[in-house]
């Protein structure tokens, strides 16, 4: 599949500096999220730091406690009906969400997706994270780590999320032909780490035979690592998962997480914006003509993986730095 980086849409915004026309009205654009996570708010820096960019726009950005469909659902409504301009949406359910986000575009509001996809919809374009290949990789590092047998169970926090069973599926398509066997069914924490700790508790204390762990979302690869934590079974249980957060980091480098997929989050909140605004000010066909096409003509925007382990998470945080993205951690070693 080809893919667009972040280097083009600087090349669009300067196209837009070029023709940027000064309008009475402020453009309304919605940031929408998917749960109140550390993850979320590394996306609404991104989203703020773009809006800081242009002097009419107003960004609002919003997240729902845990995973809650309805709610995405009522947010919809109540920006179609403010007359926002554009809307990037993380759709918990692409199937629930795709009335209200075809009745956003039909109502004139320019709408692509972030961090999940919602296909068949009508909207623009998706932009975050290539799921299926991240999970593919998150597969084949479990099964280095696990020299190719054992048993492992998967714990997500949606069962519903595009993005959520594209990485199941890379995953699984990744263990095919080895010697691992994942215990069914997966586990749903709905994007709760305590749940998501209670559940990888349960995990590891019925099952003395399980190997890994593998953590679909941020919350869920907390959660993973909370409980080999306080199992003390780190010797035993390989934690693989999403993401780069600081806490993840940490756990990664005190041995309670042995691989992790970071995603370029703060850039699905940035390109969102940057997107969104220039769509309003120079035309939606404009900015979309200035994007590659998919094999099927679709529209995706990658913003790119790292999978980092203990041996490269030093030049990963040097990276975090050279990219200008803000983190706490600090390797002690
Ligand atoms: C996923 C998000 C999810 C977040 C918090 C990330 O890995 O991309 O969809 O909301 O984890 O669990």
């Amino acid at each position: 599949m080809r893919r667009v980086g972040v280097g083009l849409l600087v090349a669009a915004m300067l196209l837009a500096a070029v023709g940027v026309v000064s309008a009475a009205e402020p453009i309304r654009i919605g940031v929408l999220g998917k749960s109140v996570h550390p993850y979320w708010d590394v996306v609404r820096n991104g989203t703020m730091a773009a809006a800081a960019l242009f002097p009419d726009v107003e960004v609002t950005f919003f997240v729902p406690q845990t995973e809650d469909i309805g709610r995405q659902i009522d947010v919809m409504e109540s920006w179609i009906a403010q007359g926002f301009d554009g809307i990037s949406v993380a759709p918990s359910d692409p199937a629930a969400l795709a009335p209200v986000i075809r009745r956003a575009l039909e109502a004139g509001i320019h709408v692509i997706t972030n961090d999940t996809d919602a296909p068949g919809t009508g909207r623009l374009l998706y932009l975050g994270t290539g799921n299926y290949n991240a999970g593919f990789a998150a597969g084949k590092a479990m099964a280095e780590l696990l020299g190719g047998s054992g048993e492992v169970a998967i714990l997500t926090g949606s069962l519903t999320a595009l993005n959520s069973l594209e990485r199941i599926q890379g995953f699984r398509d990744a263990l095919r032909g080895t010697g691992i066997r994942i215990v069914e069914p997966v586990l749903n924490d709905n994007e709760d780490t305590f749940r998501a700790t209670d559940l990888a508790t349960t995990a590891i204390l019925n099952n003395p035979g399980l190997r890994g762990i593998f953590g679909v979302y941020a919350a869920s690869t907390t959660g993973a690592a909370e409980a080999v934590r306080s199992t003390r079974t780190q010797d035993r249980v390989v934690v693989v998962g999403f993401d780069t957060l600081d806490s993840h980091l940490e756990a990664l480098e005190n041995g309670y997480l042995d691989a992790v997929v970071g995603q370029k989050q703060y850039f699905m909140g940035y390109n969102s914006v940057v997107l969104l605004y220039l769509m309003a000010k120079t035309g939606r066909d404009n900015v979309l003509s200035l994007l590659p096409r998919t094999e099927d003509g679709d529209i995706f925007v990658d913003t790119g993986v790292d999978v980092v382990t203990r041996d490269n998470l030093h030049a990963y945080v040097q990276e975090l730095d050279r990219l200008g993205i803000p983190h706490a951690f600090v390797p002690s070693r």
